[in-house]
């Protein structure tokens, strides 16, 4: 087969298990891509640290602290490095240059989605994102692709891996939130600043790509009404049990007749109802449709290996996708639903 060069930005938690992927499964990659995909170049920050995994499965000299000469020699670009810049514009870049883009970098997306996802129409490259909600659970093309025909009423679950974590953390064992927090963040569940976590953020940006495409609209992040899990006490967790109740960090986006409603926020879950056996860094999501009714999408929402996988799945599409000839972002999709503020939610 002929060779994608694939430019990876970011060597963390989700980049590492990437590259070992890229390196260990080369040839079944290669197999279901039509290509080999091959590792040319690894972004960061410092390129001197010692990392694992680089000198031993990633060859050293592949890191580069230039990211922007890296994406310029790349046909698939893969961020992994999180936050709105540089990644926004290393995205417009290979975008640019004719690039196909997978990000796990749901901040970014929910903040600027539609300016990257117009240019990526106009160039009409892949710019693909299944990791940047809940993780390895397949839910993006789910909702984008396989309920394109129905109608979605409604999508509700738990989309954050660490917030979860932490509510367990404090119903089962008994800790505090600040020990549970940092027990995610060993765990590579939580986000640079955790703050995104617990203070509802990422769970809202999680929220408004996912009411994006259930309602063929335009959420920002700036429309989801948030409150994080910062408020919930040890002694709240307690008197929820006492109730037959579990605290979940809810995420809930709803077609109303005057519009659609997104919101995240703390709920009182009955101990008897699926979410309430969502334990440890897992998601679950619920779709409700016309024509589908009622559909569930549960696994590991978090963590270097879920999260990879994700980005792997989305590579071998868009390697496909080039090698078919390319077709886009579906940004074009979008129609016009009112989308109602925050404080209406
Ligand atoms: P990490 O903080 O573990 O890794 C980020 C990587 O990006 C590091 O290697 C860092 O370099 C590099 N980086 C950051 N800024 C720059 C920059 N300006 N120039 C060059 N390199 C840079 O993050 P994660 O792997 O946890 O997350 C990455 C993305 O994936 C984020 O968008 C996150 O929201 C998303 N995500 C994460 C999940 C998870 O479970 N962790 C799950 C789903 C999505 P250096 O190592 O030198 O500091
Ligand atoms: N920090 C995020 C979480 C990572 O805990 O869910 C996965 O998107």
């Amino acid at each position: 087969p002929g060779v994608l060069r694939v430019a990876l930005l970011g060597y963390g938690v989700v980049g590492s298990q990437v590259a070992r992927a890229l390196v260990e499964n080369a040839d079944d990659l290669a197999a279901r891509s039509g290509a080999r995909l091959e590792l040319v170049g690894v972004a960061v920050r410092d390129a001197s640290r010692p990392r694992d995994g680089v000198g031993t499965v990633v060859p050293a000299s592949l890191l580069t602290e230039d990211a922007e000469a890296l994406v310029d020699r790349a046909d698939l670009v893969i961020e992994v490095m999180g936050g709105l810049e540089p990644a926004r514009s290393l995205i417009r870049r290979a975008i640019a240059a004719g690039a196909s883009v997978v990000t796990a970098n749901k901040a970014l997306l929910a903040a600027q989605g539609p300016e990257l996802f117009e240019a990526a129409d106009a160039a009409r490259v892949d710019l693909a994102f299944e990791a940047a909600v809940a993780g390895a659970i397949p839910i993006v093309r789910p909702v984008r692709e396989s309920l394109a025909g129905d109608q979605v009423r409604r999508v509700l679950g738990i989309v954050n891996g660490t917030t979860n974590y932490v509510l367990d953390q404090m119903t089962t064992l008994g800790l505090d939130l600040s020990d549970a927090l940092a027990e995610a963040q060993a765990l590579g569940f939580a986000e640079a600043d955790p703050t995104a976590d617990v203070e509802g953020y990422d769970a809202a940006a999680k929220a408004a790509i996912l009411a994006s495409l259930a309602f063929h609209t335009r959420v920002s992040i700036d429309q989801v009404a948030r409150e994080g899990i910062t408020g919930v006490t040890a002694a709240d967790v307690v008197a929820a049990a006492t109730t037959g109740h579990v605290v979940k960090l809810l995420a809930i986006a709803e077609r109303t007749a005057e519009g659609v409603s997104v919101r995240v926020h703390p709920a009182l879950v009955p101990a008897a109802h699926p979410l309430a056996a969502v334990h440890g860094a897992f998601n679950a999501v619920f779709v409700e449709a016309d024509g589908a009714g009622p559909l569930m999408f549960y696994g590991q929402g978090a963590g270097g290996r879920p999260t990879a996988s994700a980005v792997l799945g989305d590579l071998v599409s868009a390697a496909r996708d080039r090698l078919s000839g390319g077709k886009g972002s579906y940004e074009s999709a979008y129609a016009s639903l009112p989308v109602l503020p925050a404080d209406a939610a």
